[in-house]
């Protein structure tokens, strides 16, 4: 396994104390057992086209100190890792941190290192690098954890840096057009599976009303929140689907 190479990241065995399980900000999901779904949810086109976007509108070079948050099973720092010098790829989950350590050492990638963190608490220097970017991690952490992370990101990017992310971007509220249209499609889906899909409807309804599931935002609650993290040159690209793909820069 390689040590962390940034000076004053931390090593992964101290992570695992202040990773961040349970903290403020951070919603109660066990990912250790999720390892295969994620994995399996990585393969999907629909994540391979979102991966490609993402690369692109990050626009990596080769010399550069990247980030990967909420890595999971390596969609994106696994992308990555060809185009920069190095890519960090932090995960809450010690499950997604070992399955992608084996998958980095299976392929002998000598670039990418997994850590076990928080979004919400990077382990890694200010100022230390060019990129960071992510994958369908945010909307599992909640307003002030989102808040938090995109303040971490903007702490560890270098004047100049980039930061570039896709998530869930709707919200519950049905007086918005478009958050009818994501949950209608969402219910719709679900309603074609038969008496499994009606029973996970009423599941999922269950946790929106009782703040238990996830918690996407929309599109302007992120402007706003990566402004107020002293981000410019905000941009937000709903996408086809419940998705939005986010860009912003951190002010030289
Ligand atoms: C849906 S998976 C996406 C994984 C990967 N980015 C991809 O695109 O395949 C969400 C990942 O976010 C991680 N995650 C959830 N909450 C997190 C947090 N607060 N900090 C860091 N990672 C988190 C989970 O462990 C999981 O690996």
């Amino acid at each position: 396994m390689n040590d962390p190479p940034v000076p004053g990241a931390q090593s992964p065995a101290a992570l695992g104390a202040a990773s961040g399980r349970g903290a403020r900000g951070i919603l109660h999901k066990d990912w250790d057992r999720h390892v295969r779904q994620a994995d399996e949810l990585s393969r999907t086109p629909g994540f391979q086209q979102l991966r490609d976007r993402i690369v692109s509108c990050a626009a990596p070079r080769p010399q550069e100190q990247v980030l990967d948050v909420g890595a999971g099973t390596g969609l994106l720092a696994l992308g990555l890792a060809d185009r920069c010098a190095d890519v960090w790829a932090i995960d809450i989950s010690p499950a997604m941190v070992e399955h992608l350590r084996w998958v980095v050492a299976g392929r002998h990638v000598t670039n990418v290192y997994p850590l076990l963190a928080s979004a919400a608490s990077l382990p890694l220097e200010d100022a230390a690098l060019d990129l960071v970017v992510s994958n369908y991690c945010f909307h599992h952490l909640d307003e002030e954890g989102k808040r938090q992370a995109a303040s971490e990101v903007y702490r560890v990017l270098k004047p100049g840096g980039r930061f570039v992310f896709a998530d869930m971007m709707f919200g519950w509220s049905p007086g918005d057009g478009r958050n009818r249209a994501v949950v209608s499609a969402k219910v719709r889906a679900l309603a074609k599976r038969g008496p499994a899909g009606y029973a996970r409807i009423v599941r999922n309804a269950f946790k929106v009303l009782t703040g238990t599931g996830e918690r996407p935002a929309t599109p302007e609650w992120w402007r706003q929140a990566l402004e107020g993290a002293g981000f410019s040159c905000v941009s937000i690209e709903c996408l086809a689907h419940e998705g939005g793909l986010a860009a912003a820069i951190k002010s030289r």
